[in-house]
């Protein structure tokens, strides 16, 4: 039994949909001229302009109620006093402590995290200052030239995501490489582009247990000892980030190498830990600090703003409101920013691990629609790739469209046209073209009575379609931080409406089982019974495809 689809609340927005269903976008536009105004919020640099949605004053009232009526604040703030939310796991949530740029304690089981987590970002200033500046070298005293980040999950797209927004800010002869998947092909392709003496390997796993990490970790100490052949110099050049200090030191680490973080961090919510090492390498700390420092400020407009001028929380609301009231499937992250390339990988991760969930807080299931399907690219790219279907298409897709105003490569006329793209989609998302208008356009064209009755039915857009537009002066560290924090926030506010733990993923932890009873069954000669039909079937072909091939070449 879940008591959200019969509460107050949600009825009340369930009777308003039936009034706004039909409503267009453009007639509201027409109706009222501060609609920018009146539907936009800001912090620092960031602009959300949130008027292109399918929402008036009423409706946004009624989504605040639904926030108010979940207690969203008080959530927020038993969060932030290191109550054990992650109910499933009876852990803290407390990623906002490592960027509390304040002198307030925070506190863990009564006890102030804050002298633990300083002593970290101070051990990583220390170490990638002196990699930075050559005082760290290889073994054979050559300079670090290569960081090869080893990790998964929150422990390589975080990282990762950062490391290529950030790319202007680098230091020169400095390159970052993140391997990650189990395929050796991440790997060998990589090993091919770096040399052992003047690469480092960040080995970052918050379990230092997870398959494909240790896989990628051990590969890559066997490359690097077989060209070296020195055991002595692998301490030179692997060091790790872990909460498992124990294990990392078994795989021959230093333990003046290993930087420790905490269990009260999650995975997807662990860039702002050690596990940023890589980002504090290529980047330099300072820059680490300019990204905490603006995730600071988002957490403190999350904590402080009302929930009318709250960034995240209107974010999430308007994404409540289109996948339980529209049935939207999914949400679609377009940067127009190539630096933001991996951004929807790294959002795909945060709000589907975090909010993809059908049993609730109680142990019920839901009977409502939880997280959305994530994704996305980069525009324009994408305008010559799927817009065709959020244009005309049959479903529902909201979507983010994130641009700077300014460029970090400010080439002639590239970022105007980059510009003037990213608001040519989002008005013709929200205004679409009537039939009469475009009739008068083909009739403008020349085009005879017969051609246009022929083609003008494809010629018309519905329009109607939601997006939210958030603009920014310049891609930084510091706006980057913000932009980061502002979607974790929001993960975070749809995750309490829809009463559901966002901070576990049991799901991604039973493939996992599954991968190791198959991976003994692949080993073993002759045809397996054991699994369904499908799963025999398939892990047979494999096996009579390798042990035919090692028959053959006698290698194995
Ligand atoms: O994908 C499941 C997961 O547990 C993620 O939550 C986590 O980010 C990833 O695996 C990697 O885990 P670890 O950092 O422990 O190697």
């Amino acid at each position: 039994m879940n008591d959200l689809i019969e509460s107050t609340a949600w009825l009340k927005l369930k009777e308003h949909y039936e009034t706004i269903k039909d409503v267009h976008m453009r007639d509201l536009f027409a109706e009222e001229p501060q609609r920018f105004e009146a539907f936009s919020a800001s912090l620092n640099d960031i602009l959300l302009d949130y008027s292109k949605n399918r929402v008036t004053d009423e409706t946004m009232e009624l989504l605040f109620a639904l926030a108010r009526q979940a207690n969203v604040e008080e959530w927020r703030d038993n969060m932030l006093a290191g109550m054990a939310i992650n109910s499933t796991e009876n852990r803290s949530v407390l990623h906002m402590a490592l960027r509390n740029r304040s002198n307030k304690p925070i506190r863990v089981d009564g006890r102030n995290v804050m002298p633990k987590v300083k002593a970290v970002l101070a051990h990583m200033r220390d170490f990638s200052e002196q990699v930075r500046s050559g005082e760290w070298h290889g073994y054979n005293g050559d300079r670090i030239k290569s960081i090869v980040n080893i990790g998964i999950g929150g422990s390589d797209l975080g990282p990762h995501v950062v490391c290529e927004s950030m790319k202007p800010f680098a230091q020169r002869g400095l390159k970052a490489y993140f391997v990650s998947n189990a395929d050796a092909t991440h790997l060998v392709e990589t090993l091919k582009q770096v040399e052992p003496e003047s690469t480092l390997f960040v080995i970052a796993s918050k379990t230092f247990t997870t398959q494909e990490t240790m896989l990628n970790a051990y590969s890559a100490r066997k490359w690097f000892m077989d060209l070296v052949g020195n055991e002595k110099a692998i301490e030179k050049h692997f060091v790790a980030v872990t909460t498992n200090i124990e294990l990392a030191g078994k795989f021959g680490i230093n333990e003046a190498n290993i930087f420790e973080f905490w269990d009260w961090v999650g995975g997807r919510y662990s860039l702002w830990s050690s596990v940023g090492l890589t980002i504090a390498l290529y980047l330099g700390m300072d820059h680490f600090e300019s990204l905490l420092e603006g995730a600071y400020d988002m957490d403190q407009h999350f904590q402080n703003a009302p929930l009318e001028e709250n960034i995240p929380v209107i974010l999430a609301l308007l994404g409540i409101w289109y996948n339980n009231f529209f049935d939207a499937q999914s949400h679609a992250i377009m940067p127009y920013s190539q630096y933001l390339e991996r951004l929807p990988d790294y959002l795909q991760q945060l709000d589907m691990e975090s909010n993809g969930k059908t049993i609730d807080r109680k142990g019920h299931r839901v009977n409502y629609l939880t997280g959305p399907i994530i994704w996305g690219q980069s525009g324009t790219n994408g305008q010559h790739a799927f817009f065709q279907l959020l244009h005309q298409g049959t479903k529902p897709v909201p979507a983010d469209f994130l641009i700077p105003a300014l460029s970090q490569n400010p080439l002639g006329l590239h970022h105007r046209v980059l510009f003037s793209n990213c608001l040519a989609q989002t008005k013709a998302l929200m205004l679409g073209k009537k039939y009469a208008e475009a009739v008068d356009e083909m009739k403008h064209q020349g085009f005879d009575k017969k051609t246009i009755e022929e083609v003008i039915q494809h010629k018309v857009f519905d329009g109607n379609k939601p997006t939210n537009t958030i603009i920014f002066e310049r891609l930084t560290p510091k706006t980057l931080g913000s932009i980061l924090a502002m979607y974790e926030h929001k993960v975070f506010v749809q995750g309490i409406i829809w009463n559901i733990n966002s901070y576990d993923q049991w799901g991604v932890e039973y493939g996992k089982v599954l991968a190791g009873q198959i991976q003994k069954d692949l080993s073993k000669p002759g045809d397996v019974e054991n699994h369904d039909s499908s799963t025999n079937g398939l892990i047979n072909y494999r096996k009579r495809v390798y042990f035919d091939e090692i028959e053959k070449s006698g290698v194995d």
